[in-house]
C-alpha cells in the first residue's frame, strides 16, 4: 500500500460561464522518500488537482468523484475535522506566491511554536529549542523567529513555510512552484532543501512546476498533465529517456538541450483546448500532428506501455519501445 494514493480524482468548477472540469480522471501514488514531479503547460489543473487533495478547493470547485488514499484512509471522506489532523499534520503545501498560509499578525517562531503544541510534537520545555532547530534545518536564522511574514522574503517565507510542515510532523509536503515569484537561484536553493528533507527524513515531495530541467534533476516519477488529463506517467528515466506520449516528446523537444547552449528551444504551437470547449477525442489531437483519424473521434484510454509506465494515447504502443 502506497503512503500516498490518488485514484480516479475529478474536479469541477462551476462558474457563470458554466460547469467544467478542470481535473479528469488523476490517478497517482507517491512512497515516502520519493518526489513525484507534475509538469503540464499553464492552466491543466496541476493547482487545482493539489488543491483538491488537500481538500483546500476554491467555492466554485468540486471534487466530483474518486478517492484520495493516505496510508489507506480515504480523505475525501473525512469530516472537516478528521481532515484537520491530515492537512498539515500529514500532507502540507508550500503555496505558490500569494497564497500563503502563514499569519501575518503572528512572528514565525510563535506560529511554529503553536504548530508544535498543536501537534504534541516535542514535550513543551522543548518547544523553543525546537522552534530554532527547525528554522536552522530550512536555513531561517533563529533571531529570525522573531519577526513577522512580511519582514521575510519569499524565499525565506517559503522556508518558513516548509519548517511548519516539518513541525507538523507532514510525510508529505507539496511544493506548488511559482512561474515567476521568485527568482532562479532562490528557487533552486528550495529545491536542494526539499531534496535534503526527502533523503534525511524520507519524506515524500510533489514539486509541481514547469520546469522540465528541475524534474530531471530533482524529481524520481513524472506526471505529465495535459487538459486536466494524465498523458504520461512513469519514473524520471522512463519519461525523459523514452518517452511515449506526443505532448512529452514535444514538451522535452522545446526543452533547450542543456549539453549544448546553442540549441534552439522549439514551442509547441497553438494552445491547450479551452476546458468549456474539449475536442471530441485526444485533447491533444488538434497540436498533435503524429495522431490518426481515429485521435480526433475516440477518447484514448490509460495503456501500461511497460511495468509502471502509462500513457494516454491511441497511437502510442508497447513495441516502439
Ligand atoms: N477558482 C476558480 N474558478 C474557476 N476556474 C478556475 C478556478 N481556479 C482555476 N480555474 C481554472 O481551472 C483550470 C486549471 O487551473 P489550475 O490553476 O489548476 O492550472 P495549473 O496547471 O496550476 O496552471 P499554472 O501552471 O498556471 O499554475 C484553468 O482553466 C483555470 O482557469
Ligand atoms: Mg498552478
Amino acid at each position: 500500500m502506497s503512503l500516498l494514493s490518488i485514484k480516479d480524482l475529478s474536479v469541477e468548477y462551476h462558474t457563470d460561464a458554466g460547469v467544467f472540469r478542470a481535473v479528469d480522471q488523476l490517478s497517482f501514488s507517491l512512497e515516502p522518500g520519493r518526489s513525484l514531479g507534475l509538469v503540464g503547460e499553464s492552466g491543466c489543473g496541476k493547482t487545482t488537482a493539489m488543491l483538491a487533495l488537500m481538500r483546500l478547493l476554491p467555492d466554485a470547485g468540486r471534487i466530483v468523484d474518486g478517492e484520495v488514499l493516505f496510508d489507506g484512509v480515504d480523505l475525501l471522506q473525512l469530516s472537516p475535522a478528521e481532515m484537520r489532523t491530515y492537512r498539515w499534520g500529514k500532507i502540507s503545501m508550500v503555496f505558490q506566491g500569494a497564497m500563503n498560509a502563514l499569519n501575518p499578525v503572528r512572528t514565525v517562531g510563535s506560529q511554529i511554536g503553536e504548530a508544535l503544541k498543536l501537534h504534541k510534537t516535542v514535550p513543551r520545555n522543548e518547544v523553543s529549542d525546537e522552534i530554532d532547530r527547525l528554522l536552522e534545518i530550512v536555513g531561517v536564522t533563529a533571531e529570525s523567529k522573531k519577526q513577522y511574514p512580511h519582514q521575510y522574503s519569499g524565499g525565506m517565507r517559503q522556508r518558513a513555510m516548509i519548517a511548519m510542515a516539518l513541525a507538523c510532523r507532514s510525510q508529505v509536503i507539496i511544493a506548488d512552484e511559482p512561474t515567476t515569484a521568485l527568482d532562479v537561484m532562490v528557487q533552486a536553493q528550495i529545491l536542494d532543501l526539499l531534496q535534503q528533507l526527502q533523503a534525511e527524513l524520507n519524506l515524500a515531495v510533489i514539486l509541481v512546476t514547469h520546469d522540465l530541467g528541475v524534474v530531471a534533476e530533482v524529481c524520481d516519477d513524472v506526471l505529465v498533465m495535459y487538459g486536466g488529463r494524465m498523458a504520461e506517467y512513469a519514473d524520471s528515466d522512463a519519461v525523459f529517456n523514452q518517452p511515449v506520449h506526443p505532448y512529452t516528446r514535444r514538451l522535452l523537444a522545446a526543452f533547450p538541450n542543456i549539453n549544448d547552449p546553442r540549441s534552439e528551444l522549439a514551442s509547441i504551437p497553438g494552445h491547450p483546448p479551452p476546458l468549456n470547449d474539449l475536442p471530441p477525442g485526444c485533447r491533444f489531437e488538434p497540436r498533435c500532428g503524429v495522431g490518426g483519424e481515429k485521435c480526433a473521434r475516440e477518447n484514448p484510454e490509460i495503456i501500461e506501455v511497460a511495468p509502471g509506465h502509462y500513457c494516454r494515447c491511441l497511437i502510442a504502443r508497447a513495441e516502439e519501445r
